[in-house]
């Protein structure tokens, strides 16, 4: 029984587990993005600039990581991005994908008959 504890939290304690963002943190971090994206980030200030708010957290962690590394370019987000840290990255994901939003999809089933 003392054995099966230990090992659960070494596994908790695992520079290997799944890395979390922290969403209080995003919030603070997301503050220049309202610029653009807009104060909710669901109103953003151009027809081309995406809604982040309720979007997948993989999905925004993947974007920002990729115009960071360059995979994804934009001139735009390309600047923005590359001041963030990796934990920066997830803060935001969380953030973001915490938020009400208008983003929806449109369910499987009714798009493969
Ligand atoms: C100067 C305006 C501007 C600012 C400031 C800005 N963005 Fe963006 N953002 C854009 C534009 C334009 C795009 C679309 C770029 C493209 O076509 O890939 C975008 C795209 C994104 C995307 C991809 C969304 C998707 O659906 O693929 C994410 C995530 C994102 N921004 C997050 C941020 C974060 C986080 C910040 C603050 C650190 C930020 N943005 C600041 C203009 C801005």
């Amino acid at each position: 029984m003392r054995a099966i504890l230990i090992s659960a939290l070494l596994a908790l304690a695992s520079p290997f587990a799944h890395a979390a963002g922290d969403a209080g943190a995003g919030a603070q971090k997301a503050k220049p993005c309202a610029a653009c994206h807009g104060a909710d980030f669901s109103t953003p200030i151009s027809a081309d600039i995406p809604l982040l708010a309720g979007q997948y957290e993989d999905y925004l962690a993947r974007a920002l990581a990729d115009y960071k590394s360059g995979a994804r370019k934009n001139p735009i987000m390309g600047g923005q991005a590359g001041a963030l840290s990796p934990q920066d990255i997830l803060d935001l994901a969380a953030y973001f994908a915490g938020l009400p939003g208008k983003l929806k999809v449109i369910p499987l089933h009714r798009l493969v008959q």
